[in-house]
């Protein structure tokens, strides 16, 4: 059996593809979801990955949540704190309900997720952390204040969990995704969608698969010296 790997969100969309990329290097891959029974029913069926549902949102569900992955699977050595939403408005319109609810999964979910986990990373003296957060918490985006801030914030997070990690021996690193043709990106207007394809160089969205490597690489064995990183996956449609 390979190291225990929880994914949030890890049963749709860049998750998924995640759950599968660290599967297939031979990790023993645990993937969380909120809601979506039927798709968590597929995509074990699909791949034989077990599903565990909670909400990261919710500080107490994603500690039991941690405490059942680790009684039926081991120590869990790493972690992707992959699970996001969306709740996109312009910002006159974005209601106080809009702002907390992507606030409670994309940045308090990020503690959530990890806390519980890091006490046993810091004893083992091992541990892989992983962010997903995104190109628009680099740059900003119409119509995301929340998200935007969500994910920004999730940069500051690792940044700081690298430093206090490092004597234990874990790394703590985000990946900032571009567009990715998942069923976030397809919910954006046809017409906003097609505009900002336009605006990127490569020409295309990315597919799941191209940040699951990115994920890969970073948990691996290789990548220790790597801690407090920013990987941009974008197709060049923004240059930090
Ligand atoms: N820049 C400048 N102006 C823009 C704009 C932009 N990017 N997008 C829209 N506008 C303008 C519109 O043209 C419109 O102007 P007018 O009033 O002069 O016509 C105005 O802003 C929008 O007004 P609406 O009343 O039509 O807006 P709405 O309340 O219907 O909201 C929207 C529409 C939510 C903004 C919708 O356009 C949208 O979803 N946009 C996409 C936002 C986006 O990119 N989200 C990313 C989702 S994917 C993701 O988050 C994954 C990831 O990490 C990359």
């Amino acid at each position: 059996m390979g190291r225990v790997a929880l994914v949030t969100g890890g049963t749709r969309g860049i998750g998924a593809a995640i759950s599968v990329a660290l599967k297939d290097a031979g990790y023993t891959v645990a993937a969380n979801y909120a809601g979506n029974d039927a798709a968590a029913q597929k995509f074990t069926e699909q791949t034989g990955i077990k599903t565990y549902k909670w909400s990261v949102a919710d500080y107490e569900a994603s500690k039991a949540g941690a405490a059942q992955v680790e009684a039926d699977l081991g120590p869990i050595e790493v972690v992707i704190a992959n699970a996001g939403i969306t709740r996109d408005a312009p910002f006159h319109k974005m209601t106080p309900q809009q702002w907390q609810e992507v606030i409670d999964t994309n940045l308090t979910g990020v503690f959530n997720t990890v806390h519980p986990i890091w006490p046993g990373m810091r004893e083992r003296k091992f541990g892989r952390v992983v962010v997903i957060s995104s190109v628009n918490g680099q740059k900003g985006q119409f119509a995301q204040v929340n998200y935007a801030a969500t994910k920004a914030g999730d940069l500051g997070i690792i940044k700081s969990l690298a430093q206090e990690g490092a004597r234990f021996g874990i790394t703590a690193n985000a990946v900032c995704p571009g567009y990715i043709a998942t069923e976030m990106v397809m919910a954006v207007p046809e017409k906003v969608r097609e505009s900002i394809i336009a605006q990127i160089p490569a020409g295309r969205l990315g597919e799941p698969e191209e940040i699951a490597r990115c994920v890969a690489f970073l948990v691996s064995d290789d990548a220790g010296f790597i801690s407090g990183s920013t990987v941009s996956a974008n197709g060049g449609q923004f240059v930090v």
